[in-house]
Formats: structure tokens, sequence, C-alpha cells
């Protein structure tokens, strides 16, 4: 009898912890994620000589990244000139990013090349989190001597108290 009890307590346990996994997981970008940290070549506004080695993002490894640069972490969504972003073909954001916090966007990336500002296209996410920053779920370039752009853009980005307070919220909200 009292086998049987512990029998049913332990598979109730089973069911809740498979219901929270799953869901502890969607919470993971904003703690689980690399860095790009000290490349503020990647700004727009920095120019690369023929000289300087090409940053290139097709050697990146997938995944979630938070940008540590003095020069900003947002992504540019106005058109980087070529050889900018210390790299040859630069890629910027066709698009809008977040600004209310715990919202994920998928926005379109774009290659800017000798051909076209939009040759080679894909879609990333970018995630505003807590705290007031945005990862980004970076794929890696089809393109050599191509990288993402970061930094030195002003391009509508909310980073105020207010949103820190929204932040709290939402968390309250989904617990
Ligand atoms: C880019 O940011 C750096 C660091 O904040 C600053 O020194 C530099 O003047 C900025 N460049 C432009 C063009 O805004
Ligand atoms: C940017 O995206 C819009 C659709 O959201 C599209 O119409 C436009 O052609 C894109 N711009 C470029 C340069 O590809």
């Amino acid at each position: 009898m009292n086998n049987l009890v512990d029998e049913k307590y332990t598979m109730k346990h089973c069911v809740i912890v498979l219901l929270i996994i799953p869901f502890a997981k969607a919470l993971e970008p904003c703690s689980d994620y690399s860095t790009i940290t000290n490349e503020e070549n990647r700004s727009p506004f920095h120019q690369n000589s023929f000289s300087d080695t090409p940053i290139s993002d097709d050697r990146l490894t997938p995944g979630w990244y938070r940008i540590e640069m003095n020069t900003g972490s947002l992504i540019p969504n106005q058109i980087p000139e070529l050889f900018r972003c210390g790299t040859w073909n630069p890629i910027w954001l066709n698009g809008t990013l977040p600004s209310v916090p715990e919202v994920r966007v998928n926005g379109q990336v774009c290659v800017n090349t000798f051909n076209s500002v939009c040759e080679y296209t894909w879609f990333i996410n970018i995630k505003f989190c807590c705290g007031n920053y945005l990862v980004y779920e970076l794929l890696s370039s089809p393109v050599e001597k191509s990288a993402y752009c970061f930094g030195n853009s002003s391009n509508g980005f909310v980073s105020s108290k207010d949103n820190t307070i929204g932040c709290y919220i939402v968390l309250i909200r989904m617990t």
C-alpha cells in the first residue's frame, strides 16, 4: 500500500519536471550566451584598409551572442558602406530592433556586397533582455570576408528606466 502511494508521488513529480524543463530552456538566451568582446572594428564608422585582415563571420559558431564593446552593441538598420565594420561585406539589419523587454523578434539581415546591398539574406532572432541588453542568435555567414556590424548606431533603440520596470511586470506575469 505504501509502495503504491510512493509510486504515484514519484510519477507526479516526474510529470512536473518534464513540463518545467522545456519552459526553462525557452528562457535561456538572456543568460546562456557567448560574447563578442573588444571587436570595436565592427562599427559601421570603422573603415578597413586593404592590409587589414577582414573579420569573417563565415567562421562564426552559430548561437546566441551578447555584444560587449566600447562602441555599443546594436546592429545597425541602415546600410553600412563596403569595407566598414572591420570587413569587406558588412551585414546589417533590414528591420527593427525589439524595444520591449522579453520580446524576441525575427529580423532579416543583409550582406552588402559589390553587387547589391542585400545580395545574401537570412533571418536572425534578437531578444531584448531584462537588464537592458540584447542577445542575437547569429548564424554563420554564407559569404567570406563578411561580418555582422555592431555599435555606434542610434537606430531608434529604446533603453530607458521604463523598460526595466516593464521587465519586472513581464516576469511577474510569467510566474
Ligand atoms: C564610436 O564610439 C566610440 C566610443 O564610444 C567613440 O569614441 C567614437 O567617437 C564613436 N564614433 C562615431 C563616429 O560616433
Ligand atoms: C527590406 O525588407 C523589406 C520588407 O520588409 C523589403 O521590401 C526590402 O526590399 C528590403 N530591403 C532590401 C534592401 O532588400
